[in-house]
């Protein structure tokens, strides 16, 4: 399908090779047009704040179930390696949340704040005594990854093998096909199910204090334990491991913002944590698909159809953030979608990241009061997520 030259076509690979400030622009050019624009695939661009939430919000219309990712995950990788929650409906979806959200209540964060401190001062101290200048895999990597690890209860054991996996995913790989197969390969797919396998098998014979051991006295199993794991891992690993790139960067490029934030992190942590995903938008974008014909926005949209709810792009609109473009984490409200805008796939570990990107730069902040990152990241192109690829550091 042609589209008109001026409008930028979210469905062409070329688009996510942009550098960011254009395709910001392009966003606010989407959103000036006011319906859902149609893409060169035949998919709709839900790009203004209000549309994105009305769609995450009537999950009766608008489907998970076909797959959130673009494109779609093939049919065999979701019979091998089962589905995650991501892609359910209810029930399925409902049943499923029911289980795992045990893991994330209040309760249990208050519990395992002593871990997140622990991991957050296990790696400023390694940066002090190793010096490393790389921050993706000294720092935003190890502090997801190793506070999940902590959760789930993965022996240390496994960790370097699990951890090496997903420093590699991604790269090495073309443009084109890190923006068929987002954030992981099924190399490391398979080994993670391998992994919680193993440790599920233990946990059964011996039961202990931690989130597997929960999920098998649930009755989670097989393919299904094996996904909600991979998906923590991306889901829980990847994003924060990003937001906390885009956060080092964002305070190195406002220094007044980040002496606000060294002032008083434990005042000003959760909203340098919101601004930071508002700002950056770790998770770009994800689909669901018409149920039956409805009109958002001024659009008749029919059943069947996709929509991409550009959550990128929602995070700018002017129609509900004042200066869109400023970083600045006294915002109130921020109501990003960043996390998602609301209903019942909203992210599960809202809580949890806030948590973990607070208690990271008060610690970060504290112990190196120099800390900056060196020039400007390495972004890899995606059309799924806001990766940082390297981020060169000094303190
Ligand atoms: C800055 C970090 C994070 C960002 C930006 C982020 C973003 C998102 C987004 C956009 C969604 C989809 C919401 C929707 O479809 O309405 C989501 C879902 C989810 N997130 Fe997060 N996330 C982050 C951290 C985490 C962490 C730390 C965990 C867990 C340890 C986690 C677990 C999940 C799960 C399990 C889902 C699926 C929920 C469902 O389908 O019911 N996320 N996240």
């Amino acid at each position: 399908m042609v589209l008109q030259r001026e409008i930028p076509d979210l469905a062409d690979p070329a688009f996510w090779r942009l550098p960011p400030g254009q395709r910001l622009e392009a966003f606010r050019v989407l959103r000036g047009l006011g319906a859902p624009v149609r893409c060169g695939d035949g998919s709709y661009a839900l790009v203004r704040h209000r549309d994105v939430v009305e769609a995450s919000r009537r999950p009766d219309i608008f489907l998970s179930g076909p797959g959130v990712t673009t494109p779609r995950p093939p049919g065999w990788v979701r019979r091998v390696f089962g589905d995650s929650m991501v892609n359910m409906d209810d029930p399925r979806h409902a049943r499923l949340r029911g289980v795992v959200s045990r893991a994330f209540t209040p309760r249990v964060l208050a519990r395992i704040s002593g871990d997140v401190q622990r991991v957050a001062s296990g790696i400023a101290g390694d940066v002090i005594a190793g010096r490393p200048d790389e921050f993706v895999a000294a720092v935003a990597t190890r502090m997801p990854f190793e506070v999940i690890c902590t959760m789930m209860g993965v022996p240390a054991a496994y960790r370097r093998e699990l951890l090496g996996e997903i420093l590699q995913a991604g790269e090495g790989t073309t443009v084109r096909r890190r923006l068929r197969v987002p954030g992981r390969s099924l190399r490391a797919l398979a080994r993670m199910h391998r992994v919680i396998g193993r440790v599920a098998r233990q946990r059964r014979r011996a039961p202990a204090d931690d989130l597997i051991s929960a999920l098998v006295a649930a009755d989670l199993r097989g393919r299904e334990l094996g996904a909600f794991f991979s998906l923590l891992m991306v889901a829980g690993v990847e994003t924060t491991r990003n937001a906390i790139a885009h956060g080092l960067h964002l305070l190195s490029e406002h220094p007044d913002q980040r002496a606000l934030l060294a002032a008083d992190p434990d005042r000003h942590g959760p909203g340098f944590a919101d601004e930071v995903v508002r700002h950056s938008s770790p998770i770009i974008q994800f689909r669901r698909t018409l149920a039956r014909d409805h009109e958002l926005g001024g659009r008749l949209l029919r059943a069947g159809d996709d929509v991409v709810l550009c959550y990128a792009s929602a995070n700018r609109d002017e129609d509900v953030f004042a200066d869109p473009d400023r970083f600045d984490l006294t915002r109130r409200p921020n109501p990003h979608v960043g996390f998602g805008g609301g209903g019942p796939h909203f992210c599960l570990g809202t809580a949890l990241a806030r948590q973990e990107l607070t208690v990271l730069f008060r610690e970060l902040l504290t112990r190196l009061p120099d800390l900056r990152s060196v020039g400007e990241p390495e972004l890899v192109p995606s059309s799924f997520d806001n990766r940082v690829g390297r981020l060169r550091f000094t303190y």
